[in-house]
């Protein structure tokens, strides 16, 4: 509790918070490509991308600014470099038209897997080691990153 008696905002919970919506975003688009509906996978597509490259980039920042401890932030930094590459590779898909449904079913169990790293070494890490300052900012990005994120296409 803050001093007006409000609950103090959670930043692990907003970045779970966010990952759930990503996750929802790769659904969304696992349910295009399934139904074959090329026009709306695109749409999910580049919804969920950016989305998730967001969420990495501010990851990335945190830990560069305030790393937690070494061996968790190598092990963080080496699995966004490599769900990044994978982004990369399903972009080039998207493009042709041409996602795959096992290949964004894969990414969806690496972003599950990943998930567990970040919360064990940075979400739980980041709500008292990265100091008042710079949690705030978090928040206030976070915050942002939440509001802009486009929901699923509910077609
Ligand atoms: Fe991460
Ligand atoms: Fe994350």
């Amino acid at each position: 509790m803050d001093g007006s008696g409000c609950t103090r905002a959670s930043l692990r919970e907003g970045f779970l918070a966010e990952h759930a919506s990503i996750v929802a975003l790769l659904n969304a688009v696992i349910g295009a490509v399934g139904a074959g509906d090329d026009a709306r996978a695109a749409e999910a597509w580049r919804a969920f991308a950016s989305g998730l490259l967001a969420h990495l980039d501010a990851e990335d920042g945190l830990l560069v600014s305030a790393p937690p401890q070494e061996r968790g932030a190598r092990i963080l930094v080496h699995e966004h470099r490599f769900i990044r590459g994978c982004v990369s590779e399903l972009e080039r898909a998207a493009g042709r038209r041409a996602l795959s449904r096992r290949a964004l079913e894969n990414l969806r169990d690496v972003l599950s897997a990943h998930l567990r790293n970040d919360d064990r070494f940075l979400y739980t890490w980041a709500e008292d080691g990265l100091g008042e300052r710079l949690r705030e900012a978090a928040l206030a990005a976070l915050g942002a990153r939440l509001a802009a994120m486009s929901p699923p296409p509910a077609r």
